[in-house]
Protein backbone atom coordinates (compact mmCIF):
# COMPACT_ATOMS: atom_id res chain seq x y z
CA UNK A 1 0.00 0.00 0.00
CA UNK A 2 1.22 3.59 -1.18
CA UNK A 3 0.48 6.52 0.27
CA UNK A 4 1.60 10.33 1.66
CA UNK A 5 3.12 8.98 4.83
CA UNK A 6 5.02 5.22 3.34
CA UNK A 7 6.11 7.77 0.97
CA UNK A 8 7.67 10.21 3.41
CA UNK A 9 8.95 7.77 6.01
CA UNK A 10 10.20 5.48 3.28
CA UNK A 11 8.53 2.48 5.21
CA UNK A 12 6.33 -0.37 3.74
CA UNK A 13 2.92 -0.41 5.75
CA UNK A 14 1.51 2.95 6.60
CA UNK A 15 1.44 1.83 10.64
CA UNK A 16 3.28 3.45 13.36
CA UNK A 17 4.12 2.37 17.15
CA UNK A 18 3.34 5.41 18.53
CA UNK A 19 6.08 6.27 21.44
CA UNK A 20 5.33 4.47 25.11
CA UNK A 21 6.78 5.06 28.21
CA UNK A 22 8.36 2.06 29.25
CA UNK A 23 7.44 0.04 25.99
CA UNK A 24 9.47 1.75 23.32
CA UNK A 25 12.75 0.20 23.99
CA UNK A 26 14.80 -0.91 20.53
CA UNK A 27 13.36 -4.40 20.68
CA UNK A 28 9.80 -3.20 20.18
CA UNK A 29 10.91 -0.48 17.42
CA UNK A 30 13.09 -2.62 15.87
CA UNK A 31 9.96 -5.64 15.33
CA UNK A 32 7.84 -2.97 14.19
CA UNK A 33 10.05 -1.35 11.48
CA UNK A 34 11.52 -4.97 10.47
CA UNK A 35 7.79 -5.84 9.55
CA UNK A 36 7.49 -2.92 7.10
CA UNK A 37 5.69 -0.38 9.84
CA UNK A 38 7.23 2.61 11.46
CA UNK A 39 8.70 1.87 15.21
CA UNK A 40 9.81 4.62 17.58
CA UNK A 41 11.73 4.45 20.79
CA UNK A 42 10.83 6.71 23.80
CA UNK A 43 12.95 9.37 24.43
CA UNK A 44 12.29 10.54 27.82
CA UNK A 45 12.45 6.27 28.96
CA UNK A 46 16.23 6.83 28.47
CA UNK A 47 17.43 8.68 31.86
CA UNK A 48 20.26 10.33 29.99
CA UNK A 49 20.70 11.95 26.35
CA UNK A 50 24.22 8.98 26.00
CA UNK A 51 21.63 6.37 27.13
CA UNK A 52 19.16 7.58 24.15
CA UNK A 53 22.10 7.36 21.79
CA UNK A 54 22.95 3.65 22.69
CA UNK A 55 19.00 2.48 23.20
CA UNK A 56 19.34 3.74 19.80
CA UNK A 57 22.78 2.05 18.17
CA UNK A 58 20.97 -1.04 19.73
CA UNK A 59 18.04 -0.63 17.76
CA UNK A 60 20.61 -0.03 14.36
CA UNK A 61 22.12 -3.30 14.96
CA UNK A 62 18.37 -4.83 14.88
CA UNK A 63 17.17 -3.52 11.94
CA UNK A 64 18.35 -1.62 8.60
CA UNK A 65 14.88 -0.51 8.34
CA UNK A 66 13.82 3.53 9.13
CA UNK A 67 12.76 3.85 13.06
CA UNK A 68 12.12 7.18 14.90
CA UNK A 69 12.33 8.39 18.01
CA UNK A 70 9.46 10.09 20.63
CA UNK A 71 10.71 13.20 22.41
CA UNK A 72 7.35 14.19 24.06
CA UNK A 73 7.68 18.00 25.33
CA UNK A 74 5.90 17.61 29.31
CA UNK A 75 3.94 19.96 31.08
CA UNK A 76 7.12 20.35 33.70
CA UNK A 77 8.82 22.97 35.99
CA UNK A 78 12.17 21.48 35.30
CA UNK A 79 12.69 19.72 32.04
CA UNK A 80 14.39 17.60 31.07
CA UNK A 81 17.68 17.45 28.91
CA UNK A 82 15.93 18.20 25.33
CA UNK A 83 18.74 19.90 23.66
CA UNK A 84 20.82 16.71 24.95
CA UNK A 85 18.32 14.07 23.54
CA UNK A 86 18.22 16.25 20.10
CA UNK A 87 21.87 16.27 19.72
CA UNK A 88 21.77 12.05 20.75
CA UNK A 89 19.18 11.78 18.17
CA UNK A 90 21.20 14.21 15.28
CA UNK A 91 24.30 12.44 16.00
CA UNK A 92 23.38 9.02 15.55
CA UNK A 93 21.84 9.81 12.49
CA UNK A 94 17.86 9.32 13.34
CA UNK A 95 15.98 10.62 10.23
CA UNK A 96 12.43 10.74 12.40
CA UNK A 97 10.66 12.08 15.47
CA UNK A 98 7.57 12.08 16.80
CA UNK A 99 7.23 15.00 18.95
CA UNK A 100 4.00 15.23 21.63
CA UNK A 101 2.94 17.21 24.23
CA UNK A 102 3.80 20.95 23.91
CA UNK A 103 4.39 22.75 21.54
CA UNK A 104 7.89 21.61 19.66
CA UNK A 105 8.11 24.93 17.65
CA UNK A 106 11.64 25.98 19.71
CA UNK A 107 12.98 22.56 18.82
CA UNK A 108 12.10 22.65 14.71
CA UNK A 109 14.74 24.28 13.75
CA UNK A 110 17.24 22.20 14.89
CA UNK A 111 15.64 18.55 14.06
CA UNK A 112 15.17 20.26 10.58
CA UNK A 113 18.62 21.28 9.66
CA UNK A 114 19.68 17.82 10.28
CA UNK A 115 17.41 16.32 7.77
CA UNK A 116 14.60 14.78 10.27
CA UNK A 117 11.31 14.35 9.66
CA UNK A 118 8.93 15.40 12.20
CA UNK A 119 5.77 14.01 12.82
CA UNK A 120 3.78 15.74 15.88
CA UNK A 121 1.50 13.94 18.04
CA UNK A 122 -1.81 16.15 18.46
CA UNK A 123 -5.71 16.11 19.72
CA UNK A 124 -7.13 18.50 18.44
CA UNK A 125 -7.58 19.97 14.95
CA UNK A 126 -6.36 23.45 15.86
CA UNK A 127 -3.30 22.15 17.26
CA UNK A 128 -3.23 19.91 14.10
CA UNK A 129 -3.13 22.99 12.07
CA UNK A 130 -0.53 24.73 14.29
CA UNK A 131 1.76 21.99 13.55
CA UNK A 132 1.22 22.56 10.12
CA UNK A 133 1.91 26.15 10.56
CA UNK A 134 5.00 26.00 12.08
CA UNK A 135 6.62 22.89 9.82
CA UNK A 136 6.12 20.01 10.83
CA UNK A 137 5.97 17.12 7.96
CA UNK A 138 3.08 15.29 9.09
CA UNK A 139 0.86 14.54 12.69
CA UNK A 140 -0.87 12.13 13.97
CA UNK A 141 -4.02 12.76 15.09
CA UNK A 142 -4.64 11.33 18.69
CA UNK A 143 -8.87 10.41 19.30
CA UNK A 144 -10.77 10.48 22.45
CA UNK A 145 -10.64 6.51 22.80
CA UNK A 146 -6.26 6.41 22.89
CA UNK A 147 -4.25 5.42 25.58
CA UNK A 148 -2.22 7.89 27.53
CA UNK A 149 -3.52 11.42 26.50
CA UNK A 150 -6.51 12.28 24.86
CA UNK A 151 -5.99 16.47 25.39
CA UNK A 152 -9.78 18.13 26.87
CA UNK A 153 -11.44 18.45 23.60
CA UNK A 154 -13.36 14.58 24.05
CA UNK A 155 -13.79 14.56 20.48
CA UNK A 156 -13.52 10.35 19.31
CA UNK A 157 -12.16 9.66 15.98
CA UNK A 158 -14.89 9.78 13.96
CA UNK A 159 -15.35 13.06 14.15
CA UNK A 160 -12.12 14.14 14.77
CA UNK A 161 -10.41 12.82 11.65
CA UNK A 162 -12.69 14.26 8.96
CA UNK A 163 -12.74 17.77 10.47
CA UNK A 164 -8.71 16.91 10.05
CA UNK A 165 -8.94 15.85 6.79
CA UNK A 166 -11.01 19.31 5.78
CA UNK A 167 -8.56 21.18 7.24
CA UNK A 168 -4.98 19.99 6.95
CA UNK A 169 -2.82 19.55 3.95
CA UNK A 170 0.19 17.57 5.28
CA UNK A 171 -0.41 13.86 5.81
CA UNK A 172 -1.80 12.53 9.10
CA UNK A 173 -2.23 8.81 10.71
CA UNK A 174 -5.25 7.99 12.84
CA UNK A 175 -4.23 7.22 15.99
CA UNK A 176 -6.28 5.99 19.39
CA UNK A 177 -8.66 3.60 19.14
CA UNK A 178 -6.58 1.54 15.76
CA UNK A 179 -6.28 -2.24 16.33
CA UNK A 180 -6.69 -4.52 13.32
CA UNK A 181 -7.72 -4.11 9.12
CA UNK A 182 -10.85 -2.69 10.00
CA UNK A 183 -9.71 0.51 11.76
CA UNK A 184 -7.10 0.89 8.55
CA UNK A 185 -9.36 1.03 6.15
CA UNK A 186 -12.11 3.03 8.37
CA UNK A 187 -9.07 5.29 8.76
CA UNK A 188 -8.31 5.77 5.29
CA UNK A 189 -11.97 6.64 4.39
CA UNK A 190 -12.17 9.30 6.88
CA UNK A 191 -8.72 11.02 5.37
CA UNK A 192 -6.23 9.84 7.25
CA UNK A 193 -2.70 8.01 5.35
CA UNK A 194 -2.35 5.68 7.79
CA UNK A 195 -2.90 4.40 11.48
CA UNK A 196 -0.77 4.54 15.05
CA UNK A 197 -1.08 2.42 17.46
CA UNK A 198 -0.13 2.42 21.38
CA UNK A 199 -2.10 -0.44 23.46
CA UNK A 200 -1.90 -2.84 20.41
CA UNK A 201 1.72 -3.31 20.19
CA UNK A 202 1.68 -3.96 23.84
CA UNK A 203 0.28 -6.69 23.55
CA UNK A 204 2.89 -8.44 21.00
CA UNK A 205 5.56 -11.06 21.64
CA UNK A 206 8.22 -8.46 21.28
CA UNK A 207 7.48 -5.93 23.33
CA UNK A 208 9.86 -5.93 26.19
CA UNK A 209 6.89 -5.60 29.08
CA UNK A 210 6.12 -7.90 31.58
CA UNK A 211 3.69 -10.88 30.38
CA UNK A 212 0.99 -9.61 33.10
CA UNK A 213 1.05 -6.26 31.34
CA UNK A 214 0.07 -8.20 27.98
CA UNK A 215 -2.23 -10.31 29.85
CA UNK A 216 -3.89 -7.50 31.46
CA UNK A 217 -5.05 -5.92 28.01
CA UNK A 218 -6.36 -9.15 27.08
CA UNK A 219 -8.37 -9.56 29.68
CA UNK A 220 -9.60 -5.98 29.69
CA UNK A 221 -12.72 -4.62 27.56
CA UNK A 222 -13.34 -1.76 26.04
CA UNK A 223 -15.75 -0.26 29.40
CA UNK A 224 -12.50 -1.15 31.47
CA UNK A 225 -10.46 2.23 31.19
CA UNK A 226 -11.10 5.58 33.16
CA UNK A 227 -10.18 9.26 32.83
CA UNK A 228 -7.80 10.23 35.60
CA UNK A 229 -5.92 13.80 36.26
CA UNK A 230 -9.06 15.12 34.28
CA UNK A 231 -9.18 17.68 37.54
CA UNK A 232 -5.86 19.08 36.50
CA UNK A 233 -5.96 19.21 32.99
CA UNK A 234 -3.66 16.61 32.20
CA UNK A 235 -6.28 13.97 31.58
CA UNK A 236 -5.10 10.45 31.02
CA UNK A 237 -6.73 7.21 29.65
CA UNK A 238 -5.42 4.11 31.89
CA UNK A 239 -6.55 0.80 32.73
CA UNK A 240 -8.92 0.59 35.98
CA UNK A 241 -7.40 -1.27 38.79
CA UNK A 242 -7.47 -0.32 42.46
CA UNK A 243 -4.95 2.49 42.22
CA UNK A 244 -6.96 4.31 39.47
CA UNK A 245 -9.94 3.90 41.94
CA UNK A 246 -8.25 5.40 44.56
CA UNK A 247 -7.17 7.98 42.99
CA UNK A 248 -10.83 8.58 41.82
CA UNK A 249 -11.95 8.99 44.94
CA UNK A 250 -9.49 11.21 46.00
CA UNK A 251 -10.19 13.66 42.98
CA UNK A 252 -13.86 13.14 44.10
CA UNK A 253 -13.09 14.20 47.78
CA UNK A 254 -10.93 17.23 46.67
CA UNK A 255 -12.34 18.64 44.04
CA UNK A 256 -10.47 22.11 42.33
CA UNK A 257 -8.34 21.21 45.44
CA UNK A 258 -6.70 19.00 44.00
CA UNK A 259 -3.14 18.99 43.62
CA UNK A 260 -0.67 17.04 42.18
CA UNK A 261 1.25 16.08 45.61
CA UNK A 262 -1.94 14.48 46.24
CA UNK A 263 -1.99 11.88 44.02
CA UNK A 264 1.88 11.31 43.61
CA UNK A 265 1.77 7.66 45.22
CA UNK A 266 -0.35 6.02 42.18
CA UNK A 267 1.37 8.45 39.37
CA UNK A 268 4.97 9.33 39.97
CA UNK A 269 7.48 6.53 38.94
CA UNK A 270 5.48 3.38 38.47
CA UNK A 271 6.01 2.83 34.72
CA UNK A 272 9.12 0.70 36.13
CA UNK A 273 6.83 -1.45 38.44
CA UNK A 274 4.82 -2.02 35.98
CA UNK A 275 6.19 -2.91 33.25
CA UNK A 276 9.01 -4.31 34.40
CA UNK A 277 8.39 -5.94 37.45
CA UNK A 278 4.27 -6.97 36.12
CA UNK A 279 2.91 -4.73 39.45
CA UNK A 280 0.09 -3.92 37.20
CA UNK A 281 -2.11 -2.80 40.22
CA UNK A 282 0.58 -0.64 41.74
CA UNK A 283 -0.23 2.87 39.91
CA UNK A 284 -1.80 4.06 36.82
CA UNK A 285 -0.79 3.09 33.75
CA UNK A 286 -1.94 4.40 29.65
CA UNK A 287 -4.32 1.86 28.19
CA UNK A 288 -6.88 2.66 25.20
CA UNK A 289 -9.96 1.73 25.08
CA UNK A 290 -9.11 -0.20 22.41
CA UNK A 291 -8.04 -3.11 24.64
CA UNK A 292 -11.78 -4.79 23.86
CA UNK A 293 -10.45 -5.98 20.67
CA UNK A 294 -7.25 -7.39 21.58
CA UNK A 295 -6.97 -10.87 21.99
CA UNK A 296 -4.22 -12.38 21.17
CA UNK A 297 -0.14 -11.85 21.41
CA UNK A 298 1.38 -11.81 17.52
CA UNK A 299 4.81 -11.00 16.63
CA UNK A 300 4.92 -7.56 15.27
CA UNK A 301 5.32 -9.29 11.75
CA UNK A 302 2.40 -11.58 12.26
CA UNK A 303 0.22 -8.24 13.52
CA UNK A 304 0.91 -5.96 10.62
CA UNK A 305 1.08 -8.82 7.81
CA UNK A 306 -2.26 -9.62 9.45
CA UNK A 307 -3.78 -5.95 9.12
CA UNK A 308 -2.09 -5.72 5.56
CA UNK A 309 -3.82 -8.30 4.16
CA UNK A 310 -6.88 -8.15 5.51
CA UNK A 311 -6.82 -4.29 4.38
CA UNK A 312 -6.85 -5.62 1.02
CA UNK A 313 -9.40 -7.80 1.22
CA UNK A 314 -11.81 -5.50 2.90
CA UNK A 315 -11.60 -3.29 0.12
CA UNK A 316 -11.02 -5.33 -2.59
CA UNK A 317 -13.95 -7.67 -1.81
CA UNK A 318 -16.57 -6.10 1.14
CA UNK A 319 -16.12 -2.78 -0.11
CA UNK A 320 -16.05 -2.92 -3.77
CA UNK A 321 -19.02 -5.80 -3.32
CA UNK A 322 -21.28 -3.09 -2.22
CA UNK A 323 -20.76 -1.17 -5.24
C1 LIG B 1 1.50 2.53 28.10
C2 LIG B 1 1.47 3.73 27.20
C3 LIG B 1 2.44 4.70 27.34
C4 LIG B 1 2.45 5.83 26.49
N1 LIG B 1 3.46 6.74 26.61
C5 LIG B 1 3.54 7.78 25.72
C6 LIG B 1 4.63 8.70 25.77
O1 LIG B 1 5.54 8.60 26.60
N2 LIG B 1 4.65 9.70 24.85
C7 LIG B 1 3.67 9.83 23.90
O2 LIG B 1 3.75 10.74 23.07
N3 LIG B 1 2.61 8.99 23.85
C8 LIG B 1 2.53 7.97 24.73
N4 LIG B 1 1.48 7.07 24.64
C9 LIG B 1 0.46 7.26 23.58
C10 LIG B 1 0.74 6.38 22.35
O3 LIG B 1 1.91 6.78 21.68
C11 LIG B 1 -0.41 6.45 21.33
O4 LIG B 1 -0.58 7.78 20.90
C12 LIG B 1 -1.72 5.94 21.92
O5 LIG B 1 -1.48 4.77 22.66
C13 LIG B 1 -2.73 5.66 20.81
O6 LIG B 1 -3.90 5.13 21.33
P1 LIG B 1 -4.22 3.54 21.42
O7 LIG B 1 -3.57 3.09 22.68
O8 LIG B 1 -5.68 3.48 21.44
O9 LIG B 1 -3.59 2.88 20.22
C14 LIG B 1 1.43 5.97 25.51
C15 LIG B 1 0.43 4.99 25.40
C16 LIG B 1 0.44 3.89 26.21
C17 LIG B 1 -0.65 2.85 26.05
Amino acid sequence: MKTRITELFKIQHPIIQGGMHYVGFAELAAAVSDAGGLGIITGLTQKTPEDLAGEILRCREMTDKPFGVNLTFLPTVTAPDYPGYIQAIIETGVKIVETAGRNPEPYLPFLQKAGIKVIHKCTSVRHALKAEKIGCDAVSVDGFECGGHPGEDDIPNMILLPRAADELKIPFVASGGMADARSLVASLSLGAEGINMGTRFIATKEAPVHEKVKQAILSARETDTRLVMRPLGNTERVLNNPAVERLLEKEAALGKNLRFEDIIDEVAGVYPRIMKEGLVETGVWSCGMVAGLIHDIPTCRELIDRIMSQAEDLIENRLQKML
